[in-house]
């Protein structure tokens, strides 16, 4: 169904906007969400005409491969106007803008607003909308706003004021991106729509839970952000923080935002908060050296552009977390995630406990040892599906056990033709639905949890870099599973090695 409402872009000429918006854009467009009423302003300083606009949004769905009348129609809708977000004239001509193009369309005053720009804009953003009555009372006002928000709790806090000064939470649209990808929309279905595993989804039947994000690009042109980051709060506060949530949840009693939320929050506020001496114990920084795999050589983190060459920074964390609540007392959640690592990856693994007594010892082969576990897998990228290894019988005479694999993957066309993470959260944001973005509640706790791990390690000097390029992290990733008895169910680097190809 078609959607009346007026995008304003702030970032407009932006690396997100061109290669994630303006394409998503275009998808919603052909699919008939929007149509004939919507418009799109582009602001952002650089001095450029409506022409000049268009043939960038023509450039940038070039690969959708639009046919000339649907390019020209489609970007016939879009403006852009020059803007400095701290001048507030420039906010008149895009009110003027706005109320012209709302007539123009039928637009029916509904606004969407997409701060696609550094934070420290954001207040000043939203208070020049409300100060110069862009804000419309007609239809909805929603603002959409990108990572990072904040750098720890206070600055996270004294944002959320500024915004919740003139949006309230209910039209704060936070995205995190990961929570448009599908697979990990899917989680909820895994778990709430098969009850073998919600009955067994709890610290009487789960050893414990690992979560990979892994990425085998370094940390490219974008050293100059990264420095202030690092991987814990690029990825582990929002990302990661967000699945561990998803995964800990207790069954919403109906599939509502609101529901879905409160369980959410409740699993964060039962993260344990770490004293710095369990900080020690519990997280592992890294930082990637050089490195060479499958025959590529990679450089340093520290001899990337506009890194420091003696930077502290991290590109790699590795954790426990623990969950203080009756279902997952006891249940380490590890999580791992890097730059420069072997491969590409995102996936859960879920560890089932051992049977009690393995019954099929007798046979010489298994004699005292352990079955391997049952791990449920859920891919999230690049592959996307699930997969599930239970025990077998070898065929032939006896009783010998062997892993077998039920696994199900997306076919690569279905996975081509699904929407785009951030087709799906725009159009989230146009039916006012936010399930899938971050709520202040979550957000706020996830700030409590990373602030102690970063306090903590700022006190200390780490002996970087610790670990090479293609690899799967430092050794202290792999001792603090050790230290339990378990080990990453997933180890890619394992198969370069025994090739010769890393070391
Ligand atoms: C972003 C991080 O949020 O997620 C990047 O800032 C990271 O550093 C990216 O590379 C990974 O996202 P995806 O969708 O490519 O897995």
């Amino acid at each position: 169904m078609e959607q009346a409402a007026l995008f304003t872009i702030f970032g407009g000429t932006g690396d997100l906007a061109q290669r994630k918006l303006y394409p998503s854009l275009f998808r919603l467009y052909r699919k008939g969400n929007l149509a004939k009423h919507f418009a799109v302003i582009g602001t952002a300083r650089r001095p450029w005409s409506d022409e000049h606009y268009r043939e960038v949004i023509c450039e940038t769905i070039k690969d959708l491969e639009p046919n000339e009348s649907e390019k020209k129609e489609f970007a016939s809708h879009f403006y852009y106007l020059s803007h400095d977000v701290n001048d507030s004239d420039h906010y008149d001509q895009l009110k003027a803008l706005s109320d012209q193009l709302d007539e123009k369309y039928e637009l029916q005053g509904n606004r969407l607003y997409y701060l696609a720009m550094a934070p420290q804009f954001f207040g000043t953003i939203v208070n020049h909308l409300k100060s110069q009555d862009i804000i419309t009372t007609t239809g909805y006002n929603r603002l959409v706003i990108e990572k990072p928000f904040g750098f720890d709790y206070d600055s996270a806090d004294k944002l959320n004021n500024q915004i919740r000064n003139v949006f309230p939470e209910q039209d704060i649209f936070r995205i995190d991106h990961y929570l448009g990808k599908e697979m990990i929309q899917n989680i909820s279905v895994i778990r709430f729509a098969n009850n073998i595993f919600e009955s067994l989804w709890n610290n009487r039947y789960i050893e414990n839970v690992q979560i990979t994000f892994s990425e085998a690009l370094g940390v490219e042109d974008r050293g100059g952000y990264y420095e202030n980051s690092g991987a814990l709060k690029d990825m582990v506060q929002n990302h990661i923080l967000q699945v561990v949530a998803l995964l800990a949840m207790e069954v919403p009693t109906s599939f509502s935002n609101q529901s879905i939320r409160e369980e959410k929050v409740k699993v964060l506020q039962a993260i344990r908060r770490y004293e710095s001496e369990e900080v020690l114990q519990n997280f592992v920084r890294g930082q990637y050296d050089t490195g060479t795999l499958d025959g590529k050589d990679f450089i340093a983190y520290r001899d990337e552009p506009k890194v420091a060459k003696d930077s502290l920074m991290e590109t790699f964390v590795a954790g426990k977390f623990l969950i203080d609540n009756f279902r997952w007392s006891g249940v380490p959640f590890y999580v791992r995630t890097g730059k420069r690592m072997t491969e590409k990856g995102t996936r859960i693994n879920i560890v089932f406990k051992q049977v009690p007594i393995n019954v099929f010892n007798f046979e010489q082969e298994a004699a005292g040892k352990d079955l391997p576990q049952n791990i449920l897998t859920i891919y999230i990228q690049p592959t996307e599906g699930f997969s599930l290894t239970l025990n077998g019988k070898k065929i032939g005479q006896g009783f010998k056990t062997e892993p077998v694999k039920l696994d199900f993957r997306q076919s690569a066309e279905v996975t081509e033709n699904s929407p785009e993470a951030y087709e799906k959260l725009l159009l989230d944001a146009l039916n006012g639905d936010s399930t899938n973005f971050s709520h202040w509640d979550e957000v706020a706790n996830s700030w409590e949890i990373i602030d102690r791990i970063r306090h903590t390690w700022d006190q200390t000097t780490p002996g970087f870099p610790n670990y090479a390029a293609g690899t799967m992290g430092p050794q202290g990733a792999f001792d603090l599973l050790a230290k339990n008895g378990h080990e990453w169910a997933w180890q890619p680097d394992q198969w370069y090695r025994e090739r010769g190809k890393l070391k």
